[in-house]
């Protein structure tokens, strides 16, 4: 098998005559390897039928060879600039002429690499075929799930190790520091993204930084958003925790979130859409004493990305099929005083879900 064969299956569905990718989730999953999005552009384009061309710097020439890539390569130095590059590999295209349409990855794709691309395929016709393109990484093989499963293993083991040697009186950023340390000792690759460690009024910001001069104390909410990579795969876990002591207002707030997250855990199953999902865990919080305090969807798809294809969402009428994986984290925020959000990534199996995060829910007082 070709391994331009799901480029070949997304040019069939769109009907462009070529498929342009830029590094990034897309082309890893082609390729088999990604690279650095810099100032350099590196740009595949796939064309429907003749042969592929890249546009490669020439200081990456080494990482690109082992690719093995079916198609002709042009590289450019950095005394010498890309567009000659780009006019040589334009002038190998001669297929895509006035009226060929071209698919590009419009969430990934720079400006420059486009007006690149524009400047040398004249009279061609660029359009976003981003949600086309990344189809192919939405089931995940047992390959890929089996990778998402170890991130999330070595996730969950660094968070308990954090959790047990956080105090009061720490900062969020100690406790970052403990909580990275832990993430690399367990065996993750990398980082999914920075955490989010947020205590008391910070965690009512869904996505906050973690603060050097907040000292961490009895009665507050401790919001961990966070993840390990393991071979490309990232995790994306929250848990919410209270250190010290929790009140009866804020044990019923967290019973909400959790309520809303065992909803959507509990009805996921193939051939609903993504729309029902949220809609029914939206309800959860909205019909709750809780309801302004609501603020986001209820997730995201998870794989080589940290937030893809499909969005959990009302209006998404994607239908979900074994092997998706998606987040299930509803969240309220009470500006100023606390937030919760409880986060799962969820596989679609064949009649239901399998949580693939296996951390404790329920309500926990540390510290
Ligand atoms: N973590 C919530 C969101 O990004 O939607
Ligand atoms: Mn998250
Ligand atoms: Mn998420």
């Amino acid at each position: 098998m070709s391994m331009l064969e799901p480029v070949h299956k997304v040019l069939q569905a769109t009907g462009h005559d070529a498929i342009a990718l830029v590094p990034g989730a897309n082309f890893l999953r082609v390729f088999g390897k990604d690279f650095h999005q810099m100032e350099r552009p590196l740009v595949v384009v796939v064309p429907k039928s003749g042969v592929p061309v890249a546009v490669v710097p020439n200081l990456e020439l080494g990482s690109f060879a082992p690719i093995g890539f079916p198609g002709e390569v042009f590289d450019w130095r950095d005394e010498d600039g890309y567009m000659g590059a780009f006019k040589a590999a334009g002038a190998a295209l001669p297929q895509l002429a006035k009226g060929a349409r071209v698919g590009v990855e419009g969430q990934r794709m720079r400006v420059f690499d486009l007006l690149a691309l524009q400047e040398v395929l004249s009279g061609v016709t660029f359009v976003d075929a981003h949600a086309a393109i990344s189809a192919i990484r939405l089931c995940k093989t047992l390959e890929e799930i089996a990778a998402l499963r170890e991130a999330i293993k070595r996730s969950e083991v660094a968070l308990e190790a954090t959790l047990m040697q956080v105090k009061v009186g720490m900062t969020e950023k100690e406790v970052e520091a403990i909580l990275l340390s832990e993430l690399f000792r367990a065996g993750c690759d990398g980082l999914s993204f920075d955490p989010i460690v947020a205590a008391g009024d910070n965690a009512a910001k869904p996505h906050a930084s973690a603060r050097a001069d907040y000292h961490i104390k009895a009665g507050d909410a401790l919001l961990f958003d966070f993840g390990g990579r393991y071979n490309h795969f990232s995790a994306d876990i929250t848990r919410t925790f209270f250190v010290g002591h929790v009140s009866d207002h804020d044990l019923a707030f967290y019973d909400t979130v959790l309520a809303a997250n065992t909803k959507g855990r509990e009805i996921s199953r193939p051939g609903m859409t993504a729309s029902d999902v949220d809609d029914e865990v939206c309800k959860v919080l909205e019909r709750s004493q809780f309801a302004a305090f609501k603020r986001h969807k209820t997730g995201h798809g998870l794989g080589l990305d940290v937030h893809e294809a499909p969005q959990i969402m009302r209006g998404n009428n994607q239908v979900l099929e074994p092997g998706m994986v998606f987040t299930i984290e509803p969240g309220l925020y009470r500006d100023g005083e606390a937030g919760v959000r409880i986060e799962d990534d969820v596989v679609v199996t064949e009649n239901g879900i399998e949580s693939l995060t296996m951390f404790p829910r329920e309500l926990r007082v540390i510290g």
